[in-house]
């Protein structure tokens, strides 16, 4: 079992990209951007060192303000931390790759991006419109491009030297293995809803078998009935080890080999949510057979329609 304080710092190695990734994630899916510069700040500060960002979450600059912040106070260093963005929907056809790139980067002020992830497989209709819809208020989907042709615009991405790797989210097996299998540069993390009561056990063997990266977001279950943190096996191991059911549920996310995101806006839950600390092989097994009940939170990998995100008005 690794030493308690070793388990925060974990940094998973890219098989198909540059550098390691931190297990341990921030997610800024945070709408407010004066409340993502303050998060962003209190992540950096208790240690997180990975955070996930996407255009569609619209506050990208925010969070670029915040790294700012840390990289000319010199308590950070850029190397030292993992930034991974997301293309929109709206932006699959392939030559609208590189602006979207491009325009992360510069709301980012980063040089480069340590991870580009396709946000979902579904393509929208192309535009500045991230949620287009019909009269009807369905989503207007784009037939007119593959998710094939928009990995390989993501590989040239990688060719230019500013993207050190690339992945998928919100993506099912079967899609995944078409992907894998026409890649030139295999994806190197694919991020997915994944927490005790959807614990994707076969999306994690095949992602072990291709060297790729699962990255569980809602980590916690983002907090939605039925609250995986009030779980009885959960709370009852948390008690036993002294530490809180979100320690727990995230120790045990690295220690089935995924990395995670959480995200807050609490200060401390913020720094409860980085000092995890290693959970003994009886606690993972209670986990793996006690937690039997299963809750997919987000929708968004049947339809491209993000879950968390509401609707502008
Ligand atoms: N690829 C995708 O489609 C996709 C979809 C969803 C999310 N994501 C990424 O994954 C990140 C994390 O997802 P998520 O927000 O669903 O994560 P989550 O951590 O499962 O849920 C966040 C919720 O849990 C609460 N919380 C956080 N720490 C807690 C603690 N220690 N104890 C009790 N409650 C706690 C937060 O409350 P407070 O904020 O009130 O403190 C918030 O309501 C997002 O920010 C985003 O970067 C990606």
């Amino acid at each position: 079992m690794p030493s308690p304080d070793a388990l925060r710092t974990t940094r998973i190695p890219l098989e198909h990209g540059s550098g390691a990734m931190p297990a341990v994630g921030f997610g800024t899916l945070i709408p407010d951007p004066v409340a993502t510069r303050q998060a962003v700040k209190t992540a950096l500060d208790v240690g997180f060192r990975n955070f996930d960002c996407a255009e569609r979450y619209r506050n990208e600059e925010a969070v670029g303000e915040a790294m700012q912040d840390a990289f000319k106070a010199g308590t950070v260093r850029r190397e030292e931390v993992f930034v991974g963005t997301k293309l929109w929907n709206t932006n699959h056809r392939p030559e609208r790759v590189k602006p979207a790139f491009d325009a992360s980067r510069r709301r980012l002020q980063l040089d480069y991006i340590d991870c580009y992830l396709i946000h979902t497989p579904y393509a929208f209709q192309p535009g500045d419109d991230q949620d287009p819809r019909d009269e009807q208020g369905r989503v207007i989907y784009d037939s007119g491009t593959t998710l094939v042709e928009t990995w390989q615009a993501l590989e040239s991405l990688v060719d230019g030297g500013q993207c050190r790797s690339i992945g998928l989210s919100d993506i099912g097996l079967e899609k995944l293995r078409e992907v894998v299998a026409a890649a030139r540069i295999k994806p190197a993390v694919v991020q997915v809803e994944s927490h005790p009561y959807l614990p994707e056990w076969d999306l994690l063997e095949f992602c072990r078998e291709h060297g790729i990266v699962l990255q569980a977001f809602a980590a916690l279950g983002h907090a939605l009935e039925p609250k995986v943190l009030d779980d009885p096996a959960i709370t009852a191991i948390a008690r036993r080890v002294n530490k809180t059911p979100a320690q727990v549920v995230l120790a045990w996310a690295v220690q089935r080999g995924t990395a995670f995101l959480t995200t807050s806006t609490t200060p401390r839950y913020i720094q409860e949510n980085f000092e995890i600390s290693a959970l003994p092989d009886d606690a993972m097994q209670e986990i793996r057979d006690g937690v039997t009940k299963r809750v997919r939170f987000n929708p968004v990998v049947e339809t491209g329609v993000p879950g968390f995100i509401p609707r502008a008005p």
